[in-house]
């Protein structure tokens, strides 16, 4: 079974916990050697430290006797202190190394996931919501299977170790150094569920708030336009106090419940002292062996103390694998290749209905657009005109009917993601990236030469004010094209698309920011080309109708052809 396989069947059965940590352990074997690396060298450090108590008991008693000598003892204890203190550096190095490289793994995958999976799925999440799984949630994962399992693990086998240890000098001790150890289990198995509860609402109050500062930057134009700064920043405070409120509660249940351990742990101190004190004052030990007592105990306590916090984690770890998880079973898009179809291409639609939900937009619809025709679609607002071209690119799943691209050589290939290979698409609104205008030109194609730059940007009538700017292709545009005209944005778009010379291009409203001269030429351009590319315009002006071939209207859920230009739009 392949690894999307088997986390497909996890999810499947999703309810069931012991599925998360399935998935953990199929995700972690890769890094196990190194892990389990990690673990050696916490556990060597373990035992050198019971071993330092030992010497120290050695010492102790060398020293009140009369001719031992307590160089030997010293010297290993002295040994030991610099090996575990090489030992604490080295740990640290390759944990951080580990950790960085397995929240990477994490978040990479998802990020594939992301980029191949089916545009529709990837919708319903908000993008603060995937950065929270992809950041936080990985984070939480990697600093489990690498710090915290690993912990639990090796704090099991310490407290054995030191329990072995403690019962040979003394069975009174080391058993009444554990009797709070049923406590511990008890409170951590409560503690736990209410832990998994708080930990979903940190994780949920977090991506509100990522989600919301996200947007409100992305769009602070907005803010601004509608003197709606105290409004916002007074909705980040609250969301913080919300997110604070959750971490805050958090916190009180571990820290109530550690302080609770504290205590008993203490106690137990106090007569693990006390029966050490009438011990020696009876003659029935030595202070070496008193010594040894007050290490081992505390070396029983402590890992009990600390199991009952890392316990808890397990669940926090649990809860952000099934949202990382649940990212990893978005339905991926299909691809079935192209079947060859290149040159001039045209598009079979038959029969063809779609809706989102159960929202019928488009219904029964069946239309033939024939390779390097200049058609016109037309409609009002909402109607389905951006839906369609979701359509024609594969980006949606039609309910019915079908779509096939063909060429002039009569090769076909039916509607799939890999459809994009050959359809150029200009959206609608401000779509470019940060950086230069020539990275997002080369965008359109990775490797275009500076002749072919040349000619996209002489098509989509930029050369002019491109060679206006000091840097030229080299000036760096902002975010959204901060720096740019809409216009001259809109004409970047539209050289980005026309560079991959593709046979089919989409235009969405890609004419709407420019003037009829501009918007003429860049047509008149298009016309010229050889050979002459399929050109779907979707437009609310009527100036752009004059150079289309056909015409299509999409009204009451239905694509009709008409009269080109019969029609006011
Ligand atoms: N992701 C979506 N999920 C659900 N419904 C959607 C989604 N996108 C659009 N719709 C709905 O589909 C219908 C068609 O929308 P579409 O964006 O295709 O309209 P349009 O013709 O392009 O409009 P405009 O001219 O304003 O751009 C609308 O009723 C809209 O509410
Ligand atoms: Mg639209």
């Amino acid at each position: 079974m392949s690894y999307k396989q088997k986390v497909k069947k996890l999810w499947n059965d999703r309810d069931n916990q012991k599925n998360y940590f399935k998935w953990l352990m199929i995700y972690s074997k890769p890094y196990m050697g190194q892990i389990l690396l990690l673990m050696s060298i916490k556990l060597a450090g373990i035992f050198a430290s019971i071993y330092m108590a030992i010497l120290s008991q050695k010492a102790i008693d060398a020293a009140t006797a009369d001719n031992a000598s307590i160089v030997a003892p010293l010297v290993g204890y002295v040994v030991l202190m610099l090996a575990l203190q090489a030992s604490v550096v080295i740990y640290s190095l390759i944990n951080t190394m580990l950790n960085e490289k397995y929240g990477f793994g994490i978040r990479k995958q998802v990020y594939d996931k992301i980029l191949d999976s089916v545009w529709m799925e990837t919708q319903k999440y908000h993008t603060g919501d995937l950065m929270t799984r992809m950041t936080s949630d990985a984070g939480i994962i990697a600093d489990g299977v690498i710090t915290v399992i690993p912990g639990i693990v090796s704090l099991l086998i310490e407290l054995v170790a030191v329990f072995g240890t403690l019962f040979a000098y003394s069975h009174f001790l080391a058993v009444s150094a554990l009797f709070m150890a049923p406590f511990a289990v008890v409170l951590s198995f409560f503690l736990g569920r209410i832990m998994k509860r708080l930990q979903i609402k940190v994780q949920e109050s977090e991506t509100a708030y990522r989600s919301f500062i996200q947007e409100s930057l992305a769009n602070i134009l907005i803010v601004k336009s509608f003197a709606n700064e105290k409004m916002f920043s007074d909705e980040l405070s609250r969301l913080r106090e919300e997110r604070f409120g959750w971490i805050w509660k958090k916190s009180k249940v571990s820290l109530g419940s550690s302080a609770v351990i504290g205590i008993a742990f203490q106690l137990g101190y106090i007569l693990a002292f006390a029966y050490g004190v009438i011990q020696i004052s009876k003659g029935e030990i030595t202070y070496g062996t008193m010594t040894v007592f007050l290490t081992l105990f505390n070396r029983v306590m402590s890992p009990v103390v600390e199991l009952a916090s890392q316990l808890p984690k397990v669940v926090s770890i649990l809860a952000s694998a099934g949202r990382v998880m649940e990212l990893q079973n978005l339905e991926e898009e299909k691809r079935t290749g192209t079947g060859n179809v290149d040159n001039s291409v045209g598009v079979d639609v038959t029969d063809m209905s779609f809706g989102y939900n159960r929202d019928i937009v488009i219904e029964n619809s069946t239309f033939n657009i024939k390779p390097g025709q200049f058609v016109a679609i037309v409609g009002e607002s909402g109607i389905g005109k951006t839906t369609l071209i979701r359509i024609l690119l594969g980006f949606v799943n039609i309910n019915s009917g079908s779509i096939s691209y063909y060429d002039r050589d009569s090769n076909t290939t039916n509607i799939n993601a890999d459809v994009r290979k050959f359809i150029s698409y200009v959206p609608q609104g401000n779509t470019l990236f940060s950086g230069t205008i020539k990275r997002n030109l080369l965008m359109g194609k990775i490797n275009a030469s500076e002749e072919e730059i040349q000619k996209a940007l002489e098509v989509a009538d930029c050369l002019e004010f491109i060679n206006e700017m000091p840097d030229g292709l080299d000036t760096i545009i902002g975010e959204k094209g901060m720096g740019l005209s809409e216009g001259q944005a809109q004409r970047i778009a539209i050289a980005r698309a026309l560079i991959r010379k593709s046979p089919f291009i989409i235009f969405d409203e890609a004419t709407s920011a420019l003037d009829e001269n501009t918007e003429l030429n860049v047509i008149n351009n298009l016309k010229d080309m050889t050979p002459r590319p399929t050109c779907l315009f979707i437009t609310h002006r009527r100036s752009v109708l004059k150079y289309c071939d056909r015409q299509f209207r999409i009204e009451n859920r239905c694509i009709t052809e008409e009269a080109v230009n019969d029609k006011n739009i």
